[in-house]
């Protein structure tokens, strides 16, 4: 696997590789991987020749007093486990690379409606930081096939909306969250966690899994159930932020009759804010 660290080089990587008439998959991170990174790469691989990932904690889509300075930078690591995967070739710019001149020189691109509720309300601005990322990555990169968790719900569905409503020419796929034996989903923040606190942290899954089984079982007063899902949050050692039962096209909230569902979640352990979710389709 080579690395490299400007656009020019991992352009012109890309270009041979394309006129080779080889498919390009491509794997966006902020690095610090886990399991849950290496399946996104592995996925790829099932459909595509070339495999580019990519790792950059981006500076905007970390509000003010969030974890931008403190979140592990772990190139070498990252690299290693990047290889093992099968990857082929790895993007690592600098902020200046990505973000060169002046604030008021740069662009940023803004999706609309889907980024206001959830972690959109929770973190202002934040989706506006990833859209602006992804849409630089996308024109670095053209890849014809894009990778993304399934752990970052509305990350990917804000994602999926931009690149239909900008006309990118790329399949965006989500994969399914890998999970530790207990259920926490697998997060580059899990390592904020305490032994402890992964141990405990397994409950906003089992929340999710519950809620999921009532509403399957008949129940439809969504309001009531998040209240209740935020007790049983709140009880295990949580500060539960959202609860939300939604429609999993739009993300808007669920009505009865609404059948393609997702339970969205976040809550604080910790020094961690953990985020999951489950979708599910309720049968006619
Ligand atoms: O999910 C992430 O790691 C980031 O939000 C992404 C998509 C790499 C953009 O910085």
């Amino acid at each position: 696997m080579k690395t490299v660290h400007t656009i020019k080089e991992l352009r012109d990587h890309v270009h041979q590789q394309r006129m080779a008439g080889k498919r390009i998959g491509f794997v966006p991170t902020m690095g610090n991987l886990h399991a849950g990174h290496i399946t996104l790469v592995t996925a790829g691989l099932k459909q595509c020749d070339v495999m580019v990932s990519s790792v950059f904690v981006n500076p905007t889509q970390f509000g003010p007093g969030e974890d931008f300075d403190k979140y592990p930078r772990t190139l070498e690591a990252d690299a290693a486990q990047l290889q093992a995967a099968g990857c082929n070739l790895l993007f690592a710019p600098s902020v200046d690379e990505m973000y060169p001149g002046d604030q008021d020189q740069w662009a940023k691109v803004v999706v609309t409606e889907i980024t206001e509720r959830h972690c959109g309300a929770a973190r202002p601005g934040h989706f506006d930081g990833v859209s602006t990322v992804v849409t630089k990555l996308f024109n670095i990169v053209k890849p014809d096939v894009a990778l993304f968790g399934k752990k970052d719900f509305q990350q990917l569905a804000v994602i999926k909306r931009m690149t239909t409503a900008l006309c990118f020419d790329i399949d965006v796929i989500g994969i399914d969250t890998v999970r530790e034996a207990n259920g926490l989903a697998m997060s580059s923040r899990n390592g904020y966690l305490s032994v402890d606190e992964k141990e405990r942290g397994a409950a906003l899954y089992q929340c999710l899994c519950s809620a999921k089984e009532r509403i399957q079982n008949g129940e439809r007063d969504y309001d009531s159930l998040s209240q209740q899902a935020h007790a049983t949050l709140s009880a295990a050692g949580f500060e539960p932020e959202y609860f939300n039962v939604c429609r999993a096209d739009t993300l808007a909230p669920a009505t009865a009759g609404d059948k393609d569902l997702v339970i969205l979640a976040a809550a604080r352990m910790g020094k961690a804010r953990l985020i999951d979710n489950i979708d599910f389709r309720l049968q006619d």
